[in-house]
């Protein structure tokens, strides 16, 4: 597989064409960045980490019947994906109160949801990703109702999946944030990552912060807490 032009550069990873139209590499960088964008830094280790982590995590969901961007990892910091069509935008599922839940609607961190919150975010940095519902997604044409469903029916399919699995690492899945797109024949496919980057995850005894919140938060370590919990679910990296 050869690498050819850059398609798109994120925050944190930059997307490259292929010689096959149908594929596409991700490559994770160390950049590590919060508060959209204004806190950026570097991170030894950490697109190694992502990307071994990332892989790790859509085996574990196409196992369960979940369809996946992921193909391979084809370097420490790269992975060859299916090039999709993606929806721009970024649904959350909630377990436990954090974050800009908490913000908004004033309620006490750690604050178990049931049933889990479900929301929809538009990725926009100029308009810093506003929450948005099923409404303007479909009215402005970003997805259709159809694919609205879809979207969240994966999304909450992926939480039972992954709250057992970190469960089994003695981890809270507190939230998580996923994205979509569709692929060359029209189904609905969880693209981007799932990493400690994108997701809240606490000790299950002591409630320790072991997601991006230790670096947001300067708390420190926090590559080292990313290969914490991929020790933890059977990833040693
Ligand atoms: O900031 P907020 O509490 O809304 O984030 C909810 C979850 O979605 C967190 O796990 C966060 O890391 C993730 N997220 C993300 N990328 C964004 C916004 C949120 O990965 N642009």
């Amino acid at each position: 597989m050869e690498k050819r032009d850059e398609l798109y550069r994120g925050k944190a990873k930059t997307v490259y064409f292929t010689d096959d139209s149908d594929k596409l590499i991700l490559h994770f960088r160390n950049d590590t960045s919060a508060f959209d964008g204004e806190k950026i830094e570097q991170l030894d280790r950490k697109g190694e980490v992502n990307n071994k982590f990332n892989h790790f995590i859509m085996t574990k969901l196409e196992e369960a019947g979940v369809a996946t961007q992921v193909e391979s990892l084809i370097s420490d910091t790269e992975s060859l994906v299916k090039k999709l069509d993606m929806i721009p935008v970024e649904c959350v599922v909630r377990n436990l109160a954090a974050g800009s839940l908490v913000r908004r609607l004033g309620v006490e961190e750690g604050q178990e949801l049931s049933p889990p919150v479900f929301e929809f975010f538009l990725k926009n940095d100029a308009l810093h990703d506003p929450m948005i519902n099923d409404y303007h997604i479909a009215s402005f044409g970003w997805a259709s109702e159809a694919q609205i469903a879809k979207m969240k029916s994966i999304t909450f399919e992926v939480n039972n999946v992954l709250k057992a699995l970190f469960a089994e690492g003695g981890m809270l899945l507190v939230d998580y944030k996923l994205e979509f797109g569709v692929d060359s024949d029209g189904n609905i496919v969880l693209g981007d990552e799932f990493t400690p980057d994108g997701c809240r995850l606490w000790d299950k005894e002591t409630r320790k912060k072991m997601d991006k919140d230790r670096f947001r938060q300067g708390l420190g370590s926090v590559v080292e807490t990313y290969i914490e919990v991929a020790e933890r679910i059977g990833l040693s990296l």
